[in-house]
Parts: structure tokens; sequence; C-alpha cells
């Protein structure tokens, strides 16, 4: 039996009838077997157009047809279909020839009978093995979807690996991913590959199908197989698969398999349910982890707005310093993923000032050394704080190194120049930038150029030169009037 369980069909071809009377005889003692026989090579030939063949045996020379030639439609209608000729006149030529077109044996008449079914069964053992080695290649591609799903950095580069798996196992003509945002929402397509011409198909593909709201509603996979009549009739299989998490079906995987001769296999659609439950947990993965990350941030905001409500002098400042941050390192081209880690690294730079009495941290007039000391603690502080917390390390750059200077005498390494990491450098800037322009409850906040001039006397002292020159740009721009965080009067760019 063939690996799906069925019987093998068989035709044999030969414009000898007589010859066709004994081959079907000697092949129809086996019940694996459904032998159609031929003695006109065109009605051959229309059979192979039109049914599911896995072997073919056929004279070599009939007339005008050549077995060849029959050989050559066997194998385009069905890849995997074994061919073996049959002739009277065999020469080595002939021989080699065939074989290397794609034959799998070449039988001399008269053969024994014997010999043929040996050499039918062999062929047919060879399309066995070849068989479940495909499916052995399939069950590889779903466990190198298991290893991707472990590894893709983007639910986006998941779902085409699980796209691009469904393919492989199936070989589906068009597929979709659709998921829901909240429940009770129509899914909406997050992945669409193949165009299929039918209108019907791609509303299908786009979840807007009753095979679609089936599978959402019953939470259960539903398949409809349909004849294409056409210029290529093909069978076309529509599968929809419900994508469920924790017994809700967030989505749907769709696919559409089109086929001259088979619907898609139980075994096929069965891989397929293993794919939507890989995309099902990569989908609710991908949703813990942004949940996770935003509490992380809310947990971040309200612990860097407990140091601001008892630091009468800085309230706004981490903000400001946050937007101000963000477009430096805009302009400098930083990545996506950096940018949103300067956005962590500027919320919680001045972490650390949660450990300094009240008194020191409100005190309006001059700080004695000892106090003094205390308030450079911070950035260590901070440092301590945050220690051991993994997700949060990327701020430790801006926390440990916003009060270093570039000539090596800031605190608390003291390092200089590009020793520095960067992500200090920028900040320092910014914060400094900020300090002087901000209204405090001892005096009013100064105009920006003042800022300005004051960077650029401090460039290559204590400021990086190159970030306060882009600093000076982005002003003399207009971009930080724009970014609508300091009042008017003093934010405005004086003309040169
Ligand atoms: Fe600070």
């Amino acid at each position: 039996m063939t690996t799906n369980g069925q019987k093998y069909n068989l035709l044999v071809v030969d414009d000898e009838s007589y010859i066709c009377s004994i081959v079907e005889e000697a092949l129809a003692t086996s019940d694996e077997y459904d032998v159609t026989v031929y003695s006109k090579p065109e009605k051959a030939l229309e059979h192979l157009a039109n049914n599911q063949v896995d072997l073919v045996l056929t004279d070599l020379v009939m007339g005008e047809y050549s077995g060849v030639d029959m050989m050559a439609k066997a194998l385009e209608y069905h890849s995997d279909c074994i061919v073996i000729l049959m002739t009277a006149y065999p020469t080595v030529n002939n021989a080699i020839s065939v074989l290397k077109k794609g034959a799998y044996d070449y039988l001399v008449k008269p053969f024994k009978l014997e010999t043929l079914k040996n050499t039918v069964t062999r062929g047919l053992e060879r399309q066995k093995l070849n068989r479940e080695n495909l499916r052995l290649k399939e069950q590889l591609a779903l466990y190198g979807l298991s290893e991707a799903m472990g590894t893709s950095k983007t639910l986006e580069e998941m779902l085409n690996q699980a796209a691009d798996t469904a393919r492989s196992v199936v070989s589906v003509n068009a597929i979709s991913i659709l998921v829901r945002e909240n429940f009770n929402q129509i899914p909406i397509p997050y992945l669409i590959q193949g165009n299929p011409d039918d209108s019907g198909c791609e509303d299908f593909l786009r979840g807007n199908h009753e095979l679609c709201r089936n599978a959402i509603n019953n939470c259960e996979s539903q398949t409809l197989t349909d004849i294409v009549s056409g210029e290529k009739s093909c069978i076309r299989s529509l599968a929809s698969y419900p994508l469920m998490s924790r017994g809700e079906a967030i989505g749907l995987l769709n696919v559409i398999q089109e086929d001259p001769f088979m619907a898609v296999m139980p075994g096929q659609l069965h891989l397929l349910t293993i794919v939507a439950s890989k995309i099902a947990s990569a989908i609710e993965t991908n949703r813990l982890h942004e949940h996770l990350q935003s509490s992380y941030i809310k947990a971040i905001r309200a612990l860097a707005n407990a140091i601001e409500a008892r630091d009468l002098y800085t309230r706004g400042h981490t903000e400001r310093v946050t937007i101000l941050a963000d477009l430096l390192a805009s302009r400098l081209n930083w990545s996506e993923e950096k940018r949103a880690e300067l956005k962590m690294g500027c919320t919680l730079h001045d972490i650390g000032k949660i450990g300094i009495p009240d008194a020191i941290l409100n005190k309006p007039g001059k700080l004695t050394d000892d106090e003094r000391k205390i308030i450079r603690d911070h950035p260590m502080v901070g440092a301590k704080i945050l220690e051991g917390i993994d997700y949060l390390s990327p701020a430790m750059p801006y926390i440990l190194y916003h009060h270093e200077f570039y000539d090596g005498t800031g605190y608390p390494d003291g390092l200089a120049g590009e020793e520095i990491p960067l992500e200090g450098r920028l900040l320092a800037v910014v914060d400094t930038f900020d300090a002087i322009v901000s209204e405090r409850p001892y005096r009013k906040g100064k105009p920006a150029i003042t800022a300005i001039a004051e960077l650029e006397k401090y460039k290559g002292r204590q400021f990086d030169p190159i970030i306060v020159d882009v600093m000076v740009a982005a002003w003399k721009e207009g971009l930080i009037n724009q970014l609508g965080i300091y009042e008017e009067e003093r934010k405005q760019p004086v003309e040169a």
C-alpha cells in the first residue's frame, strides 16, 4: 500500500493488446494494485493527465508514439512516478538513454512474469522510500520551526518561518496568518503569501469566508475541497486552522493547495495542525513579552516619578532630558534598539538620588563638602540599586557616567575622552542644558542661548565636542524649539 494506505495506481501501455492482457493478469494477483491498461497510447496520455498514477509500464516503440514521450508526460504530471520501459529490440544505447531520462528500469521482451513482478515491487519500494524520506524532511521542517521559534527575535520573523514550514510541508499555493488583537475582534491578516486569481480565495486568505468564521467560532479546523475547471483543471483544497491559546482562538492559519489530482492528505493536515499550534504559542509568547516589557517600563516610570517627587528642583527634568537625548540619538543615527535603551537609561539616570536625604537634596543654599560628596555618590548608588536586574542593564552606562568630564575631572571614575561610554557623554550634554534652562525655586531658568554658550565654552573640557556640535546644530535648526518642552521666551534660537 502507499504511504497514505491506498492501493498503488499502475498504468500499462502497449500497442500489442495481448501484452497488456498478460501484464494486467500478472499484476492483478496483488490486491495492492489498481491496474489500468491501454493499447492506444493517446488514451494512456489522457489517463495520465486526469488520474493519480504511481507506476507506468510502457512499451518503448508504439507506432508513432514513443515510450520515452510517455515517460516524459508521466513524470511531468506525477514527479515521483516510477516508469519501466519494455522493448523487444534492446540495445545498450537505448537502455542507457532511457535510464538517463528518468526511467526506473528496462525490461526486455519476452520477460518472465516473475521478473516483471519483482521489477514492479522494487520500483514501488523505491518510491515508498522516497516518499518516506519526503515525510522525514517535513518532520525536519517542523523541528526546524521549533528551533527557529526559540531563536527568532521578532514575531514577524517567527511567522515568516512558520509560513515557510507550512509551504514545505504541504506545497501550498497560498497561505495567510491572521491574528485577533482582542477577543471577539475579527482577525486581521499579519501575513499573506501567494496570490490566487480567484477573488473567493483572496477573501478566504483575508479571513472573510464562512470557513474561517466556522474555524474561529467552533475552535476547530475546517476544510473544503472543490474541483476548479478551466484550462488546467485541478482539485483545490482550502483549510482554515484556529490558532488556539488557552482555549481561545486568537487567530487563523489559512492554506490553499491546488493539485491536478489530489486533495490535501490527512497526514499533511495533521502536520499543519502542529504548525498552527506553534504559531499560536509564538503569538502568545510575543504578547507575554510585550506585556512584561510594558510592565517594566511602568515600574521604571513609577520609580523615576518617586525620585522627582522628592527633588523640588528637578520636576519634569527626567522627561525633558529623555526627549532631548532621543533627539540627539536620532541625529547620530542610533538604532531603534539603542534608542529604546536610551529612554530607559535617561529615565533612570538619577535613580541613585533616592539615597540622598531630603535636607541635602532640597537644600537651597550652598552645599558643604560632605554634602557634595553624598550628592556625588548618586551614580554609584544608582548602579548598586539596579545591579543584578538584567533587563535594566542597558541603563547602567547612563546612570554611572553622566557626571564624567571629557577631560577626566568628573566622577565617579574620572574617565576621560572616549573612555567614557558614549551613552554617558551624550546624557552629560543634555542633562546640563536642561539644568541651565529649567526653572528653579530660587531662580528663573536661563535662555537656551546661554545654555548653548555654556556647552560651547566647556566643549572638549566637560563635554564631548562632537555631541555638543550635534546639540548646537539641532538648536540652530529650531529642533529643540519644536519639541515643545521649554517655555517660548527661552527656547527660541537667536539669529547669529
Ligand atoms: Fe545626576
